[in-house]
């Protein structure tokens, strides 16, 4: 057995950078003046981030046609005649009729944010048809009304994309405090070799960490360690971009990860916290696809995947929307995701014997608690306490601290 020298190969072998380089930013930011107006979305805005950084590499833009049909059909791109990207979410931009009609016969249109500012100029344009209910049928599984992000970017949104190449006019930042957290695949690739990393394994997250989600993170050090890796680093990505309006906000959430460092639930000598710039989808078993796909790219050679990953509730039917156990088995097979090691993990639940999290043994089923996303609000907004191990306190006081902020006075 021998470890690899050097971080995982970025999909399509190089990784996209579409920032504008500084010199050029001016006259690029003149241009657009010129140019027609497409006004971005705040999840439109959270694309640009994604597609600017690489995170989709070797896409270097919003997808023209062929690229949403491979995505919709294949979950990937080809990117020659042999090869392919797994790809298994658009990333599209939506145009009205009326914007449509303004850009005419244009082959660029710039692309401003709410306040008309320049974010970035969109080249060699394609306008198509945009087909919401095969496009939400088939990223979804579902066409149910209350998809969270289907209400929130679909369902009003206008019925043409536009994709081109993007050419970003400034590094895209949200200065909410947290900017210095988002690193880029190129930063945190630096970050893990300065570490001197022989392994990256990536933790995707949008909730609260709780002692199951540890545990399955120190299981994987231990693992790693066992095959003879010396220096594993744990990527611990709490996404931050678009997420629903019952989950934890972002800014909460990395309170309640700064916690959980500080307690020495996870070591910070051996991991990298930083946020993922991606809207969250809930599509399941399609989104966490990608969600493996983006870490490839910021150099993760290893991925956790648990229980019902990017799952949630069916918006009608009282039952969970995926198949809990479909993610898990999807991503272990999934093209374009050979190079990654998936790491399957059993769900995880707060064996009442031991006082702790563990690993779900369904021949005592009887010795487990399941706490469910609500039965974990309900808990911190009557300020009661979970039991003892399911979250060091420091975590859980956040938590406490966010429901009680929600309280009105
Ligand atoms: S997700 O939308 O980012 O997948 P979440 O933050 O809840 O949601 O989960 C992060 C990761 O932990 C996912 O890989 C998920 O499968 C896993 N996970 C969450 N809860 C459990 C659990 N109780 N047991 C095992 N794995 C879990």
């Amino acid at each position: 057995f021998s470890v690899r020298a050097g971080l995982i190969e970025p999909d399509g072998g190089k990784l996209v950078d579409l920032l504008v380089p500084e010199p050029e930013r001016e006259l690029k930011k003149r241009e657009t003046a010129l140019l027609p107006r497409v006004k971005l979305t705040r999840i439109d805005v959270q694309w640009v981030h994604v597609l600017c950084e690489g995170w989709a590499s070797p896409l270097t833009g919003f997808m023209r046609e062929s690229e949403f049909l491979q995505t919709l059909h294949f979950n990937s791109l080809r990117i020659d005649d042999v090869s392919f990207v797994n790809m298994s979410v658009p990333i599209v931009l939506a145009i009205d009729d009326s914007q449509k009609e303004r850009i005419g016969e244009s082959n660029r249109v710039a692309l401003v944010d709410s306040d008309d500012n320049p974010v970035a100029i969109l080249t060699d344009i394609e306008i198509y048809k945009h087909p919401k209910e095969e496009r939400i049928a088939r990223t979804w599984g579902t066409t149910a009304p209350g998809l969270p992000f289907v209400e929130e970017t679909i369902t009003n949104a206008g019925n043409w994309l536009i994709g081109g190449d993007l050419e970003v006019i400034e590094p895209i930042k949200y200065h909410d405090g947290l900017d210095r957290f988002r690193l880029s695949p190129v930063e945190l690739r630096q970050e893990f070799e300065r570490r001197n990393a022989d392994a990256v394994f990536a933790f995707q997250l949008r909730n609260p960490v709780h002692n199951g989600h540890a545990l399955l993170m120190t299981d994987t050090r231990r693992r790693l360690l066992d095959m003879g890796y010396k220096n594993p680093i744990l990527l611990l990505h709490p996404l931050g971009g678009y997420t629903k309006a019952d989950d934890v906000p972002l800014s909460w959430r990395m309170k309640q990860h700064e916690k959980v460092l500080e307690d020495g639930v996870l070591d910070p000598e051996t991991t990298v916290v930083s946020i993922f710039p991606s809207p969250m989808h809930y599509a399941g078993p399609t989104e966490v696809q990608w969600h493996a796909k983006a870490r490839i790219n910021a150099g993760a050679n290893f991925y956790i995947v648990g229980r019902d990953p990017a799952g949630m509730g069916h918006p009608v039917e009282k039952r969970d929307l995926y198949d809990a156990d479909h993610g898990r088995k999807v991503l272990s097979m999934a093209p374009g995701l050979e190079r990654l090691n998936i790491l399957p993990f059993r769900v995880a639940a707060y064996d009442k014997t031991q006082g702790k999290m563990a690993f779900f043994d369904p021949s005592r089923a009887q010795d487990f608690l399941f706490m469910s996303g609500t039965k974990m609000r309900t808990l911190a907004k009557n300020k009661e306490n979970p039991p003892d191990g399911f979250m060091c306190p420091g975590g859980w006081k956040v938590l406490v601290e966010y429901y009680d902020s929600l309280t009105p006075s």
